[in-house]
């Protein structure tokens, strides 16, 4: 079976990284506009460098969790594709192959003036110089609001062609990623929302389990012989 697997914040969750909107989220205690936004990282570079060094931080002391593993066994029984909202590697060290990062990776550095991108090895600084072309230009190879996210293309193509689509631990608040169902339903597909709590968009999914991801992502991995 052809799989399109969204997985946004709640998948993490358990490996204790922070969501966005739940109540103790990330966007509660930061203003977004400050610290996800091209303009905020013009207006302060040092508070969003700051910002993504502390992720950056969390995310190599984090551990994958029992929702990652379920899914990287699931690429053994299905044709299955991985589209993450996630900035963190949980699913790589969890052993995902067939992974997209639409939102970019918080250990990936990119320089603004000529577009070396890396592997961000020590916190990034407003007077790191970029290793390719030695201007202080570097920032969190992450997408900001008001930027256009990784690999839409062959995202789309990918839920054109999908049997289902499966999105996990997203609160569907946010788009392009919060149309996918909808896409998917368009090609004929069937949609399942595994989440801690029906999302913003659960009425485009005909199938739906509530509840913590270790739970319910391993039941229905192992549901479908993973
Ligand atoms: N198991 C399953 N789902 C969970 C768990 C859990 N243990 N904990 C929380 N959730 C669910 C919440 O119910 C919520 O629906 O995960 C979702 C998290 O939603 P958000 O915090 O909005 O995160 P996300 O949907 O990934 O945000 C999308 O917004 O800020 C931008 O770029 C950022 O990629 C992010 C995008």
């Amino acid at each position: 079976m052809n799989i399109v697997i969204l997985t946004g914040a709640g998948i993490s969750a358990e490996s204790g990284l922070g969501t966005f909107r739940d109540v103790d989220g990330l966007w509660t205690q930061y203003n977004l506009e400050d610290v996800a936004t091209p303009e905020g990282f013009l207006r302060n570079p040092s508070l969003v460098l700051d910002f993504y060094n502390k992720r950056r931080a969390n995310c190599l002391s984090a551990q994958p969790n029992a929702a990652h593993h379920a899914l990287a066994r699931l690429e053994a029984a299905h044709d299955v594709l991985i589209v993450t909202q996630n900035v963190d590697d949980l699913h790589e060290r969890a052993g995902a192959k067939r992974l997209i990062h639409m939102h970019g990776e918080l250990l990936g550095q990119l320089c603004n003036a000529c577009g070396d991108r890396r592997r961000a090895e020590a916190d990034l600084t407003p007077e790191a110089l970029c290793p390719a072309c030695s201007e202080a230009a570097l920032r969190p190879d992450v997408v900001w609001f008001g930027e256009m996210p990784y690999q839409m293309e062959r995202i789309w193509e990918a839920l054109r062609a999908c049997d289902l689509f499966v999105s996990i631990g997203t609160s569907g608040e946010v788009y392009p990623a919060a149309g996918f169902a909808q896409d998917a339903l368009r090609a004929g597909a069937e949609t399942l929302e595994l989440n801690l709590e029906p999302s913003a968009g659960a009425r485009d999914f005909t199938d739906a389990r509530y509840g913590p991801a270790t739970d319910i992502v391993s039941a229905w991995v192992a549901e479908m012989g993973g």
